[in-house]
């Protein structure tokens, strides 16, 4: 059948460790940070699932910790365990000078952004940046946490460090976003993947306002960067998010309140997601359901298919195959 359905789609974590190609590369390259500042080979790995797949979007291959990487911190990624950093508690343990120079210990990526930028066609290109918060919270933590008590304590009792910490996030990740839309991103995503974590005044201080800024200096910097929120968790607050902060469009995970369907609409803001990715790995029946589910609920919105969290490494390539012929295949004016 001819694809008849207009819907994009892409995956969050789409380059990565289910996929064969992608594992070839990474048992010859055991730095994963090294891995992230080669040009070609990550220019490589993000194409690799448009060349299996042909998706809509190609997202830079990189990650949201490259930042505290440039501020000085220690980071590094131990297989089968996560991210590891050596936490720090106050800004002047970070080898802060100015944003350039901080920034330039990570210019290699815009060399990979350029050499995607080349080769896109069709397809539009997605730069990214963990949300300030999200990078604090590794920071502080030292890595992956299961309670968060070390971050949790550090924005209610350390606030003063807390904010000086937020505020040169902030700052960077604009500097950092900025390149990337020089270098030829058509969409950039913040990931505010623990946006959940916070409530309250706190919401607002770390989550809000830091979002917010990086969306209107992104917006002022270039009329055409379209700009992807992630604030994973928000759960009820996510009304609120797209209230206060700019957004083309807003990636949702599992857990949103409903009206936020009819209010992006009404706000011309365009829904991405949102399928559990558990569902992806498991496949059957469930899989075809759920993905007509999404659609369905979706297809008076203008949307991006996508997942509401990261694919899984386990995840099998005929489900994704699967996944991405129903989504094709699918008519929304029916
Ligand atoms: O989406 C993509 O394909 C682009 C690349 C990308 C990676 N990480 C590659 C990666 C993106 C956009 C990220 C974002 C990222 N990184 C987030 C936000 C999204 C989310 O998942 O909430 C976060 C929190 C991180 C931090 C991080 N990086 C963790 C916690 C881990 C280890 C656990 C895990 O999921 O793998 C990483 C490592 C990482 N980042 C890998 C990849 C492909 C695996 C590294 C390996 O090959 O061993």
């Amino acid at each position: 059948m001819e694809n008849v359905n207009k819907t994009p789609i892409w995956f969050m974590r789409q380059a990565g460790r289910y996929l064969p190609e992608y594992r070839r590369i990474r048992a010859q390259n055991k730095t994963f940070l090294n891995l992230c500042l080669n040009p070609d080979l990550s220019a490589k790995i993000s194409l690799q699932p448009i060349e299996r797949f042909d998706l809509d979007f190609i997202i830079l291959f990189s990650d949201i910790l490259v930042i505290p990487f440039a501020l000085g911190q220690n980071v590094s990624f131990k297989k089968n365990h996560g991210p590891i950093l050596s936490p720090i508690s106050s800004i002047k343990e970070l080898k802060y000078k100015n944003l350039q120079a901080n920034i330039n210990k990570i210019s290699n990526i815009f060399e990979t952004l350029s050499i995607l930028n080349s080769k896109k066609k069709d397809k539009k290109l997605i730069g990214f940046c963990g949300g300030p918060f999200t990078v604090l919270n590794y920071m502080i933590e030292g890595g992956t946490s299961i309670d968060h008590r070390k971050i949790k304590n550090f924005v209610s009792q350390e606030k003063k460090k807390a904010f000086e910490l937020i505020k040169i996030l902030t700052e960077i990740s604009i500097e950092y976003l900025k390149r990337q839309v020089d270098s030829g991103a058509d969409y950039l995503q913040i990931f505010e993947s623990w946006a959940g974590l916070l409530e309250k005044e706190e919401y607002e201080n770390f989550i809000i306002k830091p979002n917010q800024e990086i969306s209107l200096e992104l917006k002022k910097y270039s009329d055409k960067i379209k700009i992807i929120h992630f604030p994973r968790g928000s759960k009820d607050k996510y009304s609120l998010f797209i209230e206060n902060v700019f957004c083309d469009v807003i990636s949702l995970d599992l857990n949103f309140p409903e009206e936020i369907i009819g209010q992006v609409k009404k706000k011309e803001i365009a829904i991405q997601g949102n399928l559990d990715p558990i569902v992806l790995l498991e496949g059957g029946r469930k899989l075809e359901e759920k993905v007509l589910e999404v659609l369905d609920k979706f297809k008076k919105n203008n949307h991006i298919f996508n997942l509401s969290h990261g694919i899984l490494p386990d995840t099998k390539i005929i489900n994704v195959e699967k996944l991405i012929q129903i989504v094709r295949n699918y008519d929304s004016t029916k």
